[in-house]
């Protein structure tokens, strides 16, 4: 049973396979007759709508279920959640505050689990900032891409597809945000290229993709005037662009706070690429779905 709890779950061949399954507008309805399980613990715009929509586009049934409502290891274990879903649904997508919570699901072993976003990983994310990349420039080998920013969920899945995909990638963040030793040795072991930095114009210099994201991820309100002091450097202007490719173009993975980690003239520019890169998340979760479904036989 094949689960998506980090984007390195799948091969590079699979990688480039779901990226290919994403660029068809109109596949076969595999998941007929078949449900999809989203669990949130957390809030969603992209994610829970554009999985909606993929499942829909495949034929298939998602239902939404809010983590309050099926109380996670409060009304019964996040085990027996699981088990039951799994009796109805052929697929459980789940975003959670702790990664440990997916990869119980997953360690259930009754259906293929997806990490819908956890604190470590953001896999479905990465495949639509790919896809992105992909159709901006047909082929992404050897291309760089430059995160300003927290050493995140987000920065980690990126950084690990971008490795599969045989790019570069540079993240710039303050002391103490980086993305840390176990992403960079994964990193190496998929054969990839990351540099870390503390300054974001050596990050920038020369880059292919300018990429940000929130200083302040969901479930790390407590400490979020201090990382807003430590992140106030690391703001992606029209100054900080201009250090990159001059047809470099800009991403992030939104929300997006326009003053904080970047200006309303580069995410509303036209270097921007954000919001096909938000439509592109529901090509790429139709892209892995189909993957799952109909490629590997029916989970
Ligand atoms: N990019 C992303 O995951 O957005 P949502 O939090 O709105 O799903
Ligand atoms: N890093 C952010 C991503 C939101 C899509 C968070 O975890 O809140």
């Amino acid at each position: 049973m094949r689960h998506l709890l980090e984007i390195d779950d799948l091969r590079p061949d699979e990688l480039a396979r779901v990226l290919e399954l994403a660029a068809m507008p109109d596949p076969p309805r595999v998941l007929a007759g078949a449900g999809v399980a989203l669990v949130f613990e957390k809030p969603s715009a992209r994610t829970r709508h554009s999985m909606e929509m993929a499942v829909v586009q495949l034929g298939g049934h998602p239902s939404y279920i809010s983590g309050a409502e099926v109380g996670l290891d409060q009304r019964e274990s996040v085990e027996d959640v699981t088990r039951t879903l799994a009796g109805y649904y052929g697929t459980i997508g789940a975003r959670v505050f702790d990664h440990r919570t997916v990869q119980r699901m997953a360690d259930v072993g009754v259906a293929p689990v997806l990490n819908l976003l956890s604190d470590r990983s953001h896999p479905m994310q990465a495949l639509a900032d790919l896809l992105t990349m992909q159709q901006e420039w047909g082929s992404l080998a050897g291309r760089t891409v430059a995160y300003v920013g927290d050493g995140n969920n987000v920065c980690r899945s990126l950084a690990l597809g971008a490795a599969m995909c045989g790019m570069r990638m540079r993240v710039a963040s303050p002391a103490g945000y980086g993305l840390g030793e176990e992403a960079a040795t994964r990193v190496g072991a998929l054969g990839g290229s990351l540099e870390e930095t503390e300054d974001p114009v050596e990050a920038v210099a020369g880059a292919d993709a300018v990429y940000t994201d929130v200083w302040v991820s969901m479930g790390e309100e407590r400490v979020a005037d201090i990382k807003r002091a430590a992140f106030a450097p690391f703001e992606v202007t029209a100054g900080l662009m201009g250090h990159a490719a001059s047809d470099a173009v800009f991403l992030h993975c939104l929300p997006a706070h326009r003053g904080e980690e970047v200006s309303a003239e580069v995410i509303d520019g036209a270097q921007s690429r954000v919001w096909r890169q938000a439509e592109n998340r529901m090509h790429a979760a139709r892209g892995l779905l189909g993957w799952l479904w109909a490629e590997r036989g029916r989970p």
